[in-house]
């Protein structure tokens, strides 16, 4: 698999990583079945197989079911930790939580920043993180705290390197102003489908299409100008162009599913690896994360190292999920 660095550093990562967001199984207190743990395991063991050597969690995934689940692929080697990059984030606190009327809400406080790393690291079994992302911004967030905490899972080395998701440029320099280590990674969705990290670009000066509220306007270019490695969650699409039913699909997402199927026949590849090789088209150097559990589909999505789309290809890609033609 085609590597890349991340960020401003010494991390040479596969160029797709593998999201761990659903290994867990359910997203309840139930405990970690055996049956499940041994599924996480297969799927890990395949994205490993297909090259990929980073792995995105997050400290709420199927409430820390998936962290969990996880930690069990240590029993294959006792050298494997070295050989990969773990990536967790904390931030996102449940409704219900810990008394029954508190809200969903997000944290950026010290305090729960520095609970949150240290409950991962136990469920995860290792000494330390490779990369802390702060999961989605907290309006209410007090850049020192954040500062002081990521200061302090530095030095003890419990964390290596920090960045961000769902954020955008101004909330990243807000963060920058306080935080002495650098923001190397940025989590956004992205996909043929949701591409407002790219439409922000294309519709500076244009009056449509009308229908869309674009966020994120100027964050995809700051990245690349602050070698903040952009990493798309969401990849997949959620399976809605490879083939998963559903009863509602639009005319916009039949054709593009449509558009990607045909690219799929003529390159012999999967459309997985159209899905996922119209974001590494792009010159960000964007890491897909693939959220699919089925190893199949790992396999198939992983035939994207091999698909190269032309300018033209990309393009047609895109206006058919955007549902418009370029203006
Ligand atoms: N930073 C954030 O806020 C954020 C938010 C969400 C996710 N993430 C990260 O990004 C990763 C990927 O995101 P994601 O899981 O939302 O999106 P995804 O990779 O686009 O979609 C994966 C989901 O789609 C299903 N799927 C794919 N192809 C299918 C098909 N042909 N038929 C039926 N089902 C199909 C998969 O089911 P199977 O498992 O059965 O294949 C899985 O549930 C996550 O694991 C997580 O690490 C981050």
């Amino acid at each position: 698999m085609k590597t890349l660095k991340v960020g401003n550093t010494d991390l040479e990562v596969s160029q797709i990583a593998y999201g761990c967001m659903t290994i867990g199984g359910s997203w309840d207190n139930s405990p970690l079945s055996e049956e499940t743990i041994k599924k996480a395991i297969g799927s890990i063991r395949e994205a490993m197989d297909q090259g990929i050597s980073f792995f995105d969690h997050a400290d709420i995934y199927t409430y820390g079911k998936s962290e969990e689940a996880f930690s069990f692929i240590w029993n294959e080697s006792a050298s494997l930790r070295e050989k990969i990059i773990l990536q967790t984030k904390c931030g996102i606190r449940f409704g219900g939580i810990p008394k029954a009327e508190d809200p969903q809400r997000y944290d950026f406080s010290y305090s729960h920043i520095m609970n949150s790393v240290d409950n991962s690291l136990k469920r995860l079994k290792t000494d330390y993180i490779d990369i802390l992302l702060l999961h989605r911004p907290d309006p209410l967030v007090e850049p020192e705290e954040v500062a002081k905490a990521f200061d302090e899972l530095h030095d003890s080395g419990k964390v290596r390197y920090f960045g961000v998701s769902n954020h955008n440029a101004m909330q990243i320099e807000l963060l920058k102003g306080y935080v002495k280590q650098p923001l190397i990674v940025n989590q956004l969705e992205l996909n043929i489908l949701h591409s407002d990290l790219i439409e922000s670009g294309i519709i500076t000066n244009q009056r449509y299409p009308t229908d869309r509220h674009i966020r994120a306007s100027g964050t995809l270019e700051y990245c690349r100008l602050n070698n903040i490695t952009i990493q798309a969650w969401g990849s997949l699409a959620n399976g809605l162009l490879t083939g998963r039913h559903t009863d509602n699909k639009d005319e916009k997402i039949e054709r593009t599913y449509k558009l990607v199927s045909q690219f799929a026949e003529k390159k012999n590849v999967s459309p997985e690896a159209i899905v996922i090789a119209w974001i590494l088209r792009h010159p960000a150097k964007i890491q897909p994360v693939i959220g699919t559990t089925n190893p199949e589909r790992i396999r198939a999505c992983c035939q994207a190292d091999k698909v190269e789309l032309s300018r033209e290809e990309w393009y047609a890609l895109f206006s058919e999920g955007r549902g418009a033609m370029m203006p």
